[in-house]
């Protein structure tokens, strides 16, 4: 275990980890979006290490990660131009591509399939190891398999201290969600997971129409010719997560009062209960546990403490946790999927008669 600066991370602690890395070993290391575990993709064995240490299916791939725009042809083929200017706009940064995969690329990384998916991380460590490592990071969360993904050090170790050669303890990561995933094989090119990167953003910049399929907003499971990751339950906590959807509740105050009738439901048959809410809204319940999850007006905020917040839950001993539902804008789809994922019950907000409207 290593401290890391996270903006200028020291020669000493990466030429350390890349020795590991050439030796074989994995490190776990911060991202932009959440730990990673890494291992070097042309070493058969560690990756291969990597799906027994998560516990993760031999069918769900992992991400290669490079340190420049011109490594893509190394990993990827046939990349049209207009893709290498799309990529050019967002890397470094929390965007993966899949791509068709050249032949150098093993099939552990891309577990057999013809596709690769590829991003350039912006966090500085991340960078250096690539860099010092000469060759392609293969990494996915650095997390148990199902469990929230990593955002410190801290849950690293919580998962898989022992498991691994190092973890660089970079602090926090500055989005709290992995990264968005657009398959650009297809066409139209399809998102496969919502990540800080709204997908408008990406369908201006790349003047292109992106398909938002049900399973990339957390509504259904992907069929495995989409993307295989994306059939397995993910995020969700051992304590019994419901989550309230804003349904037909279209202002805030009936919102908070179907959220605060079905808390009291519990309540009243002696259910230990744990909300997750917003900062303006926190203050409303009263009874029971809150954990505040940032501010509605900055999703950016949400989403840095979506993980923590759910790991949280487990530590609480409650019997039932409630979230609140999120605006599907920008990253507030990728916090609407993975809270859809994490939960065990997803419940529509219907408006309460209040005494006036109420039938005579
Ligand atoms: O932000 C991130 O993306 C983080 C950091 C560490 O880079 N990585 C991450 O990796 O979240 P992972 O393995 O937890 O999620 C990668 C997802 C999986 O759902 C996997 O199925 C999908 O990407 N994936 C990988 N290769 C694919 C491919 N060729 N076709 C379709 N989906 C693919
Ligand atoms: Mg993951």
């Amino acid at each position: 275990m290593l401290k890391v600066d996270p903006i200028n991370p020291g020669k000493e602690v990466i030429d350390e980890a890349v020795e590991v890395l050439r030796e074989g070993g994995l490190v776990a290391f911060p991202t932009e979006t959440v730990y990673g575990l890494g291992a070097d993709s042309l070493n058969k064995d560690a990756v291969k290490r990597i799906y027994g240490v998560k516990g993760r299916p031999p069918d769900n791939p992992l991400i290669l990660h490079i340190s420049d725009l011109s490594e893509l042809e190394m990993v990827a083929r046939d990349v049209p131009p207009s893709i290498y200017e799309l990529a050019s706009k967002v890397w470094p940064g929390p965007v993966t591509f899949v791509l068709r995969k050249s032949d150098s690329v093993l099939p552990e990384v891309t577990a057999g399939l013809p596709t690769v998916a590829v991003r350039c991380p912006a966090h500085p460590v991340a960078l250096a190891l690539i860099k010092g490592l000469g060759r392609p990071i293969a990494a996915p969360s650095a997390n148990l398999s199902g469990r929230p993904s990593p955002t410190t050090a801290d849950h690293v170790i919580k998962d898989l201290l022992g498991r691994i050669e190092m973890i660089l303890d970079g602090g926090d990561t500055f989005f709290g969600v992995e990264s968005t995933i657009i398959n650009l094989t297809t066409d139209p090119p399809v998102l496969l997971r919502p990540g800080p990167v709204g997908v408008e953003d990406l369908e201006k910049l790349a003047n292109l129409r992106i398909l938002v399929p049900a399973f990339a907003k957390g509504l259904e499971e992907a069929g495995i010719a989409l993307s295989p990751g994306m059939k397995y339950r993910h995020y969700s906590p051992q304590t019994t997560l419901i989550l309230v959807e804003i349904g037909q509740c279209l202002t805030q105050t009936a919102y908070l009062k179907y959220v605060k009738s079905l808390i009291n439901e519990y309540i009243e048959k002696n259910f230990k209960v744990a909300v997750i809410c917003s900062r303006e809204t926190c203050p409303d319940y009263e009874k029971t546990v809150t954990l505040e999850i940032g501010s509605r007006n900055n999703l950016y905020e949400v989403a840095k403490n979506l993980f923590k917040k759910l790991r949280e839950i487990d530590e609480l001993r409650v019997d039932v946790a409630i979230s609140e539902s999120f605006e599907e804008r920008g990253v507030g789809l990728a916090i609407m999927n993975r809270l859809r994922k994490a939960s065990s019950k997803i419940i529509s907000c219907v408006p309460t008669p209040t005494p006036t409207s109420s039938p005579p």
